[in-house]
């Protein structure tokens, strides 16, 4: 089937693929709960990836926001407290490259005392371009995040360049996850995003590198997200066809869970030496059991990758509203969300209407 033909699920399955233990959080209007915060501190990156930043766009002149714009670290911790409140269990520190925004472990440092609506520590995660990650994961580490996600696209020096338009060794990143590893940044994910033509040569390589390691490797559909100019249906590897490459070479076992409920379907090595995921966002949209909300560096909230506006947050950010105010506009935006941006992408289009959608840009919301 092509991947725009797929069909569309009935807003009626929705009711049954959330399961929601506590009737308190707000649901959305497709009966999703709040449950994951993805908080982009900065907007800028040291990469200039094809598929995200291409420097064409992202030259010297890219009016990225300046940093009176962004907010500050005690705004971040007063929204994660009213995230909290409203069920937010994780929280993923995202950018651009939010390595690049300095001091970041102080603010790691606070939402580590965060705790859940239900008591538990909030889970802390964050995810890199792993080049400045050799530096800091012990600092990281130390200040209290859990974990590490590192998007890494090719083992291969040429291939990584020509992805990533940067100059710098496959090496360093290595190196920064192995320093991850040790100071315990477990579980480390390692996303993959695949284009077809660019690095599918790589998918082998990539499970090859991480086998054995404790390392997951995510192969990640190529989406027409936000700063994806480049993007046709074309290019996309379906997560299928990356799942049958990776089987070739190494069998895997589905690993079955009575209720999916990530962005990656999982697999293990049929000898027990590690996993694999495919995140298959094109042509098997998760929207059903999706969770997330991201806001921006600049205090926008988005309840969608794919969204082209946010909802301004920094009326509530200011001195005079309180977290509970604050949570109180968050849910109010929270159960107006009927966002399914990928399972409606997969509708037939009609006639003339665009092929990729004006988002906002990946490297504002976080991936
Ligand atoms: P874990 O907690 O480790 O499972 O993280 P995650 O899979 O929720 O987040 P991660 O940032 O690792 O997601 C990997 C990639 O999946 C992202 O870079 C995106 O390409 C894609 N992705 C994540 N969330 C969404 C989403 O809500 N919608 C779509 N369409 N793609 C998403
Ligand atoms: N398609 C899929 N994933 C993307 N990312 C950025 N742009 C795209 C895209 N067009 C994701 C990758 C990367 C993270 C920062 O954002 O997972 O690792
Ligand atoms: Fe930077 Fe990640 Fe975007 Fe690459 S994908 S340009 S590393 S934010
Ligand atoms: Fe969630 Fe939007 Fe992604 Fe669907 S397209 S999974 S609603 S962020």
């Amino acid at each position: 089937m092509n991947i725009i033909d797929a069909p569309i699920a009935a807003e009626t399955e929705y009711r049954h693929r959330v399961s929601v233990s506590d009737a308190s959080p707000p649901l959305d209007k497709l009966n999703r709960p709040l449950r994951d915060l993805r908080l982009s501190v900065i907007d800028q990156c040291n990469f200039r990836c094809t598929y995200c930043m291409p420097r064409d766009t992202f030259g010297p002149d890219y009016p990225f926001l300046p940093s009176a714009q962004r907010l500050s670290f005690e705004q971040m911790v007063k929204l994660a407290k009213a995230f909290a409140l409203l069920g937010v269990e994780k929280i993923r520190i995202t950018g651009g490259e939010p390595l690049l925004r300095r001091g970041l472990e102080a603010l790691i440092e606070q939402l580590a005392k965060l705790t859940t609506a239900s008591g538990k520590p909030m889970e802390l995660a964050l995810t890199t371009n792993g080049s400045l990650l050799a530096a800091k994961a012990r600092s990281l580490r130390d200040a209290g995040l859990n974990r590490v996600t590192v998007s890494l696209d090719a083992v291969d020096d040429a291939v990584f360049r020509r992805m990533s338009d940067v100059d710098m060794p496959v090496s360093r990143i290595l190196d920064g996850i192995e320093t991850a590893r040790a100071v315990g940044l477990a579980p480390i994910k390692v996303n993959a995003v695949v284009e077809r033509g660019v690095n599918d040569s790589q998918i082998l390589p990539l499970v090859r590198q991480f086998k054995g390691s404790g390392v997951a490797v995510r192969f990640i559909e190529y989406m027409d997200v936000g700063g994806a100019g480049g993007w046709s249906n074309t290019k996309v590897i379906t997560a299928r066809e990356t799942r049958q490459i990776v089987e070739a070479e190494f069998p895997l076992i589905p690993i079955v869970s009575p209720e999916q409920m990530g962005t990656a379907v999982t697999y293990r090595h049929a000898d027990g030496k590690g996993d694999v995921g495919f995140i298959a966002s094109v042509s098997q949209p998760f929207c059903g059991t999706c969770t997330r909300a991201r806001v921006s560096a600049d205090g926008q909230l988005y309840t969608c990758l794919f969204a082209t506006q946010g909802t301004d947050l920094r009326p509530w950010l200011a001195d005079n509203a309180s977290v509970e105010q604050l949570a109180t506009a968050v849910r109010g935006r929270w159960i107006q969300r009927d966002d399914r941006y990928s399972e409606l992408r997969s509708a037939p289009r009609r006639p003339g209407s665009a092929k990729v959608y004006p988002t906002v840009r990946m490297s504002l919301v976080g991936g």
